[in-house]
């Protein structure tokens, strides 16, 4: 298994410490080397929560997060940031580029902290640029681009050091039917390419339907199992 979420628990909580929330109770999931997995769900069930666990942008209050066999809770902050630096991606549902920097830049971004020669990540770059048709305007800054063009830059920048997983938050959230389809085709055969395995959180069934495994979050638990 790539990464295995084993009966996690996760609460947020008031200043105090008093529990306000409780969001997922015992919940588990398990990702295997490139398989691509939805979670659907009501607004507020958990999606984003189980996500950023997920990626380790936050943590359970019980229960353990093993990738590739090895737990993640033994590793310090400087190894959980070079962790998500290497094995992950992430996609948002508005992009995220910074607006100063052009597309080029902002593709590049992950991997300034990555090791490796940058020959290789300049043709890595253009390589996914000119395969998503984004290489003739690579240029130009996030403010003179559609919002597709936004999203399937973010695509670029999340696959750029190769990631074993990536998470993406309502993807497809902003665009429309078009731009949507056009964007998670993209996602898919980009990822079955590289074997990349996805967690994708969405509320659309077109989108679910594109992935292997489909799991609906609902009361702090995942339910469903249906191969797509
Ligand atoms: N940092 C936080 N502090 C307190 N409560 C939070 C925090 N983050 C999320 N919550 C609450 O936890 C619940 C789950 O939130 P989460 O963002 O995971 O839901 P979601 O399924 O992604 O919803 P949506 O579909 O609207 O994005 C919600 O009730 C939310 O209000
Ligand atoms: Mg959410």
């Amino acid at each position: 298994m790539l990464l295995e979420i084993k009966n996690v628990c996760k609460s947020y909580k008031s200043l105090y410490g008093r529990t306000i929330r409780e969001v997922l109770r015992n919940t588990s999931l398990s990702v295997r080397e490139g398989e691509k997995v939805a979670i659907t769900g009501p607004s507020g069930s958990g999606k984003t929560t189980l996500l950023n666990l997920a990626g380790t942008l936050d943590f359970p209050d019980q229960g353990e997060i093993l990738y590739r066999g090895n737990t993640l809770s033994g590793m310090d902050m400087a190894g959980l940031a070079s962790f998500r630096n290497r094995e992950t991606g992430f996609v948002f549902q508005s992009h995220h580029l910074l607006p100063q920097l052009t597309l080029w830049e902002n593709v590049l971004i992950p991997s300034l902290a990555a090791r490796g020669d940058r020959k290789s990540v300049y043709d890595r770059a253009e390589g996914l640029l000119r395969e998503t048709g984004l290489w003739d305007i690579r240029h130009q800054k996030p403010g003179e681009l559609s919002g597709g063009e936004c999203q399937r830059t973010a695509v670029v920048r999340a696959l750029i050091n190769r990631p074993s997983l990536v998470l993406a938050d309502e993807p497809t959230g902003s665009l429309d039917g078009k731009n949507a389809s056009m964007l998670i085709s993209l996602l898919t055969r980009l990822s079955d390419r590289e074997r990349t395995a996805m967690i994708v959180v969405t509320h659309s069934a077109d989108v679910a339907a594109w992935m292997d495994t489909v799991y609906k979050l609902q009361d702090g638990c995942l339910y469903g199992d249906q191969e797509g």
